[in-house]
């Protein structure tokens, strides 16, 4: 994640503050709704794939992380869609718009958002806000310190808010009802007033954006047309520069003709200007347009409000909600939403047989989030012209690369090529590829350049259908190579410390970066090993042999940070830590590996702080001591062996160093498979869960970073955990009887089924371990990872169920999942 809620830290440029089956299983009825099922067109055997859950959507909980730092988008959007409409709260966590906490008061109903992510409350942009009744046109409160109005609460004492995907509902403490739901660029929203409600009123509100004001705004009130268009200029989240957004607003009695608006006017700050239609001398500060509309004289009042969008101008924002909403129905545009979603959901099967339906729950909601960003903004790219897709919302690949976009290549490679053609559309235009990305803007750089084992994910995947798919792999691997070796010239904004990575393979201490701290030196040194790593895998099937070799040797860069002598303090036998090291490859800096933990007696952190100086980000040293996916075995062997390895890895979880709120630690349970002790993974990975995700809207241990949570949610679950940029797969227990995983290009379902599957015992004790694995009848050679070949044909996987921890993965040569030391992923 990124700033957390529970830390500040200042910027210098903005001077301001932020927080930072293969048989019929009978089921519930309320679970199952499996009349419909396929043929494999397997030639050896045929086989039925079962839709268990028809319509997913309807487990998805779309307030988890909604309050307590998850910030999490509650609103309604289409799957990656531009326009995300929400409800935005006065509350210091919006960085999504939304808190479920009812101590905060509602403020407006804004257009786009981005959904789990630190820094700055950004994208909360044209807020729409109701009034029942003001004492008049000018005394209606305009400022959002002074229309701020608590929602009603039900008997529980939770706020009256509903969401499900593509709709979003609350009941404001005035009475009014508001509803929203959206298509890709257009948000539809509707206001139902009072009965009582003689002058209903709506107030566009041009600038306010989370806590920063726009400036620069323009407006046009056009009372005959009921519409407005308007543009502001807005500060990024992340990193410097800003942007610039355009809207057009469209009113619409539903149901009946309100005519012409009855009253108009331009607002600014606290007073309203009745009967102007533009601003005069408006620079800065909250500023908008205020309309009373004639009530249905029969009937309820409800106030259709179209919302398009754009970064190009107002006249595309209008052609936008022209184009998508033309009948203003908002039923046709909530289901088609809906549709959109449970196409996308189904696609992931589960067999819910046994299981409690929170499970479930958890799933197809961590399944949800990762959909929402990055968004879509095909056609909207204010930067430069190309006829590629564009998205944008990368926030940030630091957060995403080791789990969602590998969830990607199980059920949506085409979502997947188009994201990979729009990093490598940015590295064309602007040089390298995309770390951290929102609002156009370019965002400060957590550590390495991610978007490398992202693309390299995709080619290792997908390569023999680039073509098909429109992806050059030839700018593709360009695109990486430039990443790996040539430096820019604000490595703070875009790719990497090269020059000293090519010419020392670390990343020594002695420069600052971002404010003055350091440059998070060896989680940086880490980062890029493992994604010189991948590029090798990219460069080995492109034939590439030269390049390949150089980039698996400096890959080995990671043991570079390593220091025999450190050791964790109290842990006199764990010894050996990566450390800070100087130019001249001297280990003249100590950081206590506690530091940065909850163990840390300094209480330090590690964020993107300028008063963060010891070279590791978001993660202690006794962490990132675990951080070489690529080669674990030489880990192993650098930590003193087997039992070592196994002992450290206790003492990760039992003293609480293991930190699941942020991603550097999230392989860590599953690292007990090196040892050949997958029982020790599935107990501490079933923990994972158990401790630390649940259904509630504090579910979510800190920000769901971009549905970064989510897609871990789902591996876990799932009884995988992936290395990006491989063909692996490491494997334990499903939570649930079966698991199928739909690919739409190969039209392939690969099946998951765990026989002898008894349940999910909270205390990891029981029938979870797996004693061994079939792939289509046949014994597979390892218990501890699946291969990516069996994901690309219509694959039954058996698992094997056990009580007995102490398994192994299995007696073959390839039993241990691969380490490049022991001569692996080739
Ligand atoms: C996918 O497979 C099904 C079942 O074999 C077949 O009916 C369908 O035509 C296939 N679709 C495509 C696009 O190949
Ligand atoms: C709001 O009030 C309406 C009418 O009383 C009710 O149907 C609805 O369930 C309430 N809650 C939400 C979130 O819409
Ligand atoms: C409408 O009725 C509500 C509750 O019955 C009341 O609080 C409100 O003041 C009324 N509004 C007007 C404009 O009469
Ligand atoms: C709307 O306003 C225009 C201009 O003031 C006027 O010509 C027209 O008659 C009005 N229409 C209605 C339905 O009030
Ligand atoms: C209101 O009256 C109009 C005209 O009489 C009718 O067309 C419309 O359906 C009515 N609306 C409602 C909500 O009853
Ligand atoms: C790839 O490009 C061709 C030619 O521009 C186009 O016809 C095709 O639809 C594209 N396919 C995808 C998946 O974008
Ligand atoms: C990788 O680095 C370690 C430690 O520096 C060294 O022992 C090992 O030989 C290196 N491996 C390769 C293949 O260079
Ligand atoms: C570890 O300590 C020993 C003894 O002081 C020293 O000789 C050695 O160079 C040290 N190693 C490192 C990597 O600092
Ligand atoms: C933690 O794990 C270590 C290593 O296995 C073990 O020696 C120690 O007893 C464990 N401590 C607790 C509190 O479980
Ligand atoms: C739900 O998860 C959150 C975040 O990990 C945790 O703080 C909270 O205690 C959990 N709630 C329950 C009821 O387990
Ligand atoms: C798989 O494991 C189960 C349970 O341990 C055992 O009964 C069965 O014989 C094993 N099957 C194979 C093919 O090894
Ligand atoms: C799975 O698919 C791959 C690629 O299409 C093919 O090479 C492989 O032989 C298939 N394996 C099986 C077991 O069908």
């Amino acid at each position: 994640m990124l700033a957390s809620a529970h830390y500040q830290w200042i910027t210098f440029f903005f001077l301001l503050f932020f927080f930072a089956s293969f048989l019929f299983i009978f089921a519930p009825e309320s679970i199952v709704a499996s009349s419909q099922s396929f043929l494999y067109p397997a030639a050896s055997t045929l086989v039925r794939a079962e839709i268990f859950i028809q319509n997913p959507a309807e487990y998805v909980l779309p307030f988890i992380g909604t309050t307590n730092g998850g910030h999490v988008f509650p609103g309604a959007t289409l799957p990656h869609g531009m326009v995300k409409a929400g409800l935005d709260t006065n509350s210091p966590d919006n960085q999504a718009g939304y808190d479920a906490n009812p101590m905060y008061d509602a403020i407006g109903f804004s257009q786009l958002h981005d959904s789990g992510t630190g820094g700055w409350a950004t994208l909360s942009n044209f807020k729409i806000w109701p009034y029942a009744s003001c004492p008049s046109f000018t005394e209606c409160p305009t400022h959002p310190t002074k229309r701020a109005v608590p929602r009603k609460l039900l008997p529980d004492g939770s706020v009256d808010d509903a969401a499900s995907p593509g709709y979003f509902a609350t009941n404001l403490s005035t009475d009014i009802r508001v509803e929203l739901t959206a298509t890709h660029r257009t948000a539809l929203h509707r206001y139902t007033f009072p009965s009582n409600s003689t002058e209903p009123r709506l107030l566009l509100d041009l600038t306010t954006d989370g806590m920063k004001q726009g400036y620069k705004p323009t407006m046009l009130i056009e009372p005959i047309k009921a519409r407005i268009t308007g543009d502001a200029w807005f500060q990024g989240s992340f990193g410097p520069g800003e942007f610039h957004l355009f809207t057009c607003v469209d009113f619409k009695g539903e149901g009946y003709d309100f005519g012409n608006v009855t009253e108009y006017g331009s607002w600014h700050m606290h007073a309203v200007e009745p009967n102007t239609i533009t601003f005069s001398g408006v620079y800065s500060g909250a500023a908008g347009a205020v309309l009373t509309f004639s009530p249905a004289t029969n009937g309820t009042t409800s106030i259709l409000t179209r919302v398009g969008v754009s970064f190009i101008s107002s006249a595309q924002a209008c052609r936008h909600a022209e184009e998508e909403i033309p009948d203003w129905d908002f039923e046709r545009v909530q289901s088609d939403a809906l549709g959109q979603w449970n196409e996308l959901l189904r696609r992931v099967q589960i067999d819910p047989t046994g299981v409690d339906e929170e499970t479930v729950q958890l799933f197809y909601s961590g399944l949800y989030r990762t959909h929402i960003i990055p968004a879509d903004y095909t056609g909207e790219n204010p930067r430069w012209e190309s006829s590629e897709p564009y998205y944008d919302s990368y926030y940030c690949n630091w957060d995403t690369f080791r789990t969602l976009f590998p969830l990607f290549s199980l059920h949506d490679p085409e979502r997947f090529a188009l994201i990979t053609r729009a990093m490598i559309d940015i590295w064309r235009f602007e040089g390298w590829l995309p770390e951290c990305r929102g609002s156009t803007l370019k965002y400060w750089i957590q550590g390495g350049s991610n978007a490398d084992p992202i693309l390299s994910e995709f080619f290792v995947k997908y390569h023999e259908y680039a073509a098909l798919l429109n992806v050059s792999a030839s700018d593709l691997y360009d695109s990486l190579v430039t990443d790996a070796e040539v430096e820019p010239g604000n490595w703070d904004l875009q790719g990497r410390q090269a020059t000293e990575w090519v010419n020392l393979n670390y990343i020594p201490d002695g420069r600052s970066g971002y404010g003055g701290a350091s440059t998070r030196q060896v989680s940086r040194t880490l980062e890029y090993a493992f994604g010189d790593f991948t590029i090798s895998q990219v460069a080995k099937i492109l034939g590439k042999t030269t390049d390949a070799a150089k980039f698996t040797l400096r890959a080995n860069g990671s043991f570079n940070m390593w220091n025999s002598n450190t050791t964790l303090p109290g842990f006199p036998s764990v010894t050996g830590m990566m450390q800070l090291k100087s130019k001249d490859g001297v280990f003249d800096k100590y950081t206590d590996p506690r530091h940065c933990s909850v163990n840390d007696p300094k209480h330090a952190t590690c964020y993107l702080d300028p008063s963060n100086h010891d070279g590791f980000y978001e993660a202690s040293p006794a962490v990132y001591s675990q951080y070489v996916p690529h080669d674990t075995a030489q880990l192993i062997n650098f930590q003193g062996g087997v039992d070592k390895f196994i002992e450290r890895l206790d003492i990760l979880f039992n003293q609480s160093y293991f930190a699941v709120t942020n991603e550097p630690s999230h392989q860590i349970p599953f690292m007990y498979h090196y040892a050949n002790r997958p029982g020790l993974s599935t107990k501490q990975s079933r923990r994972v869960i158990f401790e630390s995700f649940n259904t509630s809207i504090n579910g979510l241990p800190g920000n769901d970073d971009s549905g970064a949570m989510g897609s871990y949610t789902v591996f876990l679950l799932s009884g995988l955990y992936p290395i990006p940029g491989t063909k692996q797969f490491l494997l334990s227990s499903p939570f649930f009887p079966t698991v199928a995983f739909s690919n739409p290009l190969f039209n392939t379902t690969t099946t998951i089924k765990a026989v002898n599957w008894a349940g999910n015992p909270p205390d990891g004790v029981g029938t979870v371990y797996v004693s061994n694995v079939t792939i289509n009848g046949v014994p597979y050679k390892s218990n501890c990872y699946l291969e990516w070949d069996l994901f690309r044909n219509n694959t039954l996987v058996e698992l094997t169920l056990s009580d007995d921890p102490t398994l192994g993965c299995g007696s073959g040569a390839d039993a241990l999942p691969p380490s490049l030391s022991t001569g692996g992923f080739d």
